[in-house]
């Protein structure tokens, strides 16, 4: 199971990227908008603390393949890490998935609202596909039926590789829902992620724990004064 983080917030990256065992950090534009900064500044921010392992997915802009498959040049020769091409579903979105795979670029398929949608970008070359669930959810969809459904039509290719990434999430159920539904990756902003360990009863029992132990070896004691 892979956890990315869906920011481009320094903080919450530095944050996560310490804490948490996150995989890599997913942008898009209104994630990096959302900073109001230097565009290559926040970008190569990320990368710095991630490093070039772990992966960072950026999207293009381009409305059309030949800009898109431009861009994507562009963000490669610029950026030294470990870079997934995020790129929306639509058909030049599709031309351009295409041609970037043969050149060797990883690719993230993005703005999915439908099963189908996933599978053509599976075909088409994505390494990853993001079907935006709350948005689904949001119209009167079902996002997680919209990865289920992928999951099982993709499963009956053997040699597939590609992965869900689910995205777009407003609770840790639709988070949840998705892995079980088959999404071998999810990317989830900074609230619901700290939420997805948050449990009362667990800090409940870590405050006991202290307690009881402080009243035979001393308050504020730990490991490190008895042995
Ligand atoms: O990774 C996709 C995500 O950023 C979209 O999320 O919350 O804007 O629907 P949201």
């Amino acid at each position: 199971m892979e956890y990315l983080l869906d920011t481009a917030n320094l903080e919450e990256i530095k944050y996560f990227n310490e804490k948490f065992p996150i995989v890599g950090v997913t942008t898009n534009p209104t994630i990096i908008a959302n900073e109001k900064g230097d565009y290559k500044k926040i970008i190569n921010s990320i990368l710095e603390i991630i490093g070039t392992e772990k992966m960072l997915h950026v999207q293009v802009l381009g409305r059309d393949a030949e800009t898109i498959i431009k861009e994507a040049g562009l963000l490669k020769e610029t950026l030294k890490g470990n870079l997934y091409i995020k790129i929306p579903v639509s058909d030049e979105g599709l031309k351009a998935m295409a041609v970037l795979k043969k050149k060797g670029f990883n690719i993230t398929a993005t703005g999915i609202l439908t099963s189908q949608q996933i599978v053509f970008a599976a075909q088409a070359g994505a390494d990853y596909m993001a079907p935006y669930v709350n948005r689904a959810d949001n119209i009167g969809g079902d996002g997680v039926r919209v990865v289920s459904e992928a999951y099982e039509i993709l499963s009956r290719n053997k040699d597939n590789k590609a992965k869900i990434l689910g995205a777009s999430y407003k609770n840790v159920k639709q988070v949840h829902d998705s892995i079980l539904a088959g999404a071998e990756a999810v990317t989830v902003g900074s609230d619901v992620l700290k939420q997805m360990i948050y449990h009362p009863y667990t800090d409940w029992s870590i405050d006991k724990f202290e307690s009881d132990w402080g009243k035979v070896y001393g308050n504020g004691k730990n490991l490190l004064d008895i042995l």
